[in-house]
């Protein structure tokens, strides 16, 4: 179908450009194997063209050999995937550490205090009946790619909880939460739950974690509406470079004077938007943030300051130092916003976040982000924060006054979520699965040789094309593990990202380890079980 005008070869030019940096991605549609978080089934003709897309580098386009699943031989290999497992190992000896740096160790808790179930949840079958036989071939692959740590996605307490509130209140939320109807007193509970996980007075809920950075950020670097001007209406952000996509583009959105306040629906800007300058600090540099913080070039006396990181890094997998920064908090009087996306529910005794496992008071850090999408196994957004802080949230961040509230089932989901895996005494199963996740990184860290803060494991390889030709193998061997490029991280660190889950088992982590023992990347080949 064309599209008028010069618009259809701006389109074509738009794609080819995407296509020869090979950035053109694909949907992969997939179906989930019987509720189990880890596995998928594929069907011949998508795991075709994905691993086309894999190898296009390694081999030159579209290597082809019928997949085999995960217990093939690597001598019995066609030559494109020894072609790969060659470039990769080639790679990973020229940069023997290969790993992105992983400094601060965090400690989860043990699993001595799991109880079962209680039976405050409709019971749901763990295992329901497998669904019907598909005609078409089909090929199960392990993922290692997912945020769901804890398995939550399919446990049978959550999915119940949302099954039972779509059957009683229906799908659609229908409005915004500012519109009555669409907000409800098990939003505000699930709200009052996550303000006590973080130890905050209260929390806001959004449509998604990116619309709560969004909207934080834009709304946090609003002015209060006087347009008197001057360095009192001069907000400094300072960003870690890593920080999450949703975090930059938030800062980009304060810059542009995209808060609510004093600006109409239709326009961002406004005469009274104060003037944000944005500072990218070096990853996790408390000296260079010292600095800066004392440098009155670059910080007029007046102006307010932010400082705003991600807790737990998503493509690294490490922690940022949240003790410095609640020290410099002191020091300079900066706002500490933390994006604790990756890190609620899985990091802290109580599954509190990175704030807690390095045990920083809850009134140290301002601002709370936080996503329902990925420990929680459920959907949605929120920021645990003062009441305050909140009423100017719930005013003046336009992604959550011009978006739809989240619907019921996401919201019953995330409050059984919460049950099962924090909250006092870690919640009813919580210690126990932090604690399995956490064995699986261990165990996955002691095989590579190297240290582990998070069950995010980066193997940082350097070039797209061997990042690629890795992530083709593991899928030879039914192994999904991305391979992350840039834009996502910097040039020349181009990298597979295992994500592990306490869904997967011990054979599970085994079989990982055994592939990358193939690659390369495990010390002594693996557990003593290489077949190189
Ligand atoms: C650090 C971080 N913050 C925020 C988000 C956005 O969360 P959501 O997926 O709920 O929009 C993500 C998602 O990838 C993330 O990794």
């Amino acid at each position: 179908m064309s599209l008028p005008g010069p618009w259809d070869s701006w389109l074509s030019d738009s794609i080819g450009e995407l296509e020869r940096g090979s950035r053109l991605r694909e949907l992969r549609p997939v179906s989930p194997a019987h509720a189990d978080a880890t596995r998928v089934s594929i069907d011949a003709a998508t795991l075709a063209a994905w691993r086309r897309a894999t190898t296009m580098h390694a081999d030159g386009g579209g290597a082809s050999s019928a997949p085999r699943g995960g217990s093939s031989s690597p001598h019995s290999d066609p030559p494109s995937l020894r072609h790969e497992r060659g470039l990769v190992s080639a790679s990973i000896s020229g940069r023997r550490t290969g790993l992105a740096p992983n400094p601060t160790a965090v400690a989860v808790a043990d699993g001595s205090s799991f109880q079962p179930p209680s039976s405050a949840f409709p019971s749901f079958p763990s295992s329901p009946s497998p669904p019907p036989p598909s005609s078409t071939p089909t090929t199960t692959l392990t993922l290692f790619s997912t945020n769901d740590y804890l398995g939550l996605s399919t446990h049978p307490c959550v999915r119940a909880a949302a099954a039972r509130a779509a059957a009683s209140l229906g799908c659609g939320p229908r409005a915004s939460a500012l519109v009555p109807g669409a907000y409800t007193t098990m939003h505000r509970e699930l709200e009052r739950s996550l303000a006590r996980l973080k130890g905050t007075e209260d929390a806001l809920l959004f449509p998604t974690g990116f619309a709560a950075n969004a909207a934080a950020m834009a709304a946090l670097c609003g002015s209060t509406g006087g347009g008197k001007g001057g360095e009192k209406d001069l907000v400094v952000v300072f960003s870690d470079e890593l920080n999450h996509a949703s975090i930059v583009d938030g800062a980009r959105l304060a810059a542009r004077g995209g808060n609510g306040i004093g600006s109409s629906s239709s326009s961002s800007s406004s005469s009274s938007s104060p003037r944000v300058k944005i500072v990218i600090y070096p990853h996790k540099d408390s000296r260079f943030l010292d600095a800066a913080l004392s440098d009155e070039t670059l910080v007029p006396r007046g102006a307010r300051t932010l400082v705003v990181t991600d807790s737990l890094f998503s493509m690294d997998g490490d922690v940022a130092d949240l003790r410095s920064l609640a020290q410099l908090r002191r020091k300079h009087g900066f706002l500490l916003v933390i994006d604790e996306a990756h890190a609620t529910l899985v990091l802290g005794p109580r599954g509190g976040g990175a704030a807690e496992a390095l045990g920083v008071p809850a009134g140290e850090v301002d601002v709370h982000v936080g996503t329902l999408s990925k420990a929680f196994g459920a959907h949605g957004g929120f920021v645990a924060c003062s009441g305050r802080a909140r009423s100017l949230l719930l005013n003046a961040g336009r992604p959550f006054a011009f978006s739809t509230a989240l619907p019921a089932p996401a919201v019953a989901a995330a409050l059984a979520a919460l049950a099962v895996a924090g909250g006092e005494e870690g919640g009813r199963e919580g210690p126990r699965l932090r604690a399995r996740v956490w064995s699986h990184a261990r165990r996955l860290g002691r095989a590579l040789g190297v240290e582990v803060s998070s069950p995010i494991v980066p193997l940082v390889l350097g070039g797209e094309r061997e990042a690629l030709a890795a992530s083709g193998f593991l899928l030879e061997r039914g192994l999904h593990v991305p391979a992350i490029r840039p834009p996502t991280v910097p040039r020349g660190t181009s990298r597979l990202r295992v994500s592990l889950s306490a869904a997967h088992s011990d054979e599970d982590v085994g079989r990982l380890i055994d592939a990358l023992g193939e690659l390369g990347f495990v010390k002594g080949g693996g557990e003593g079980r290489s077949k190189l």
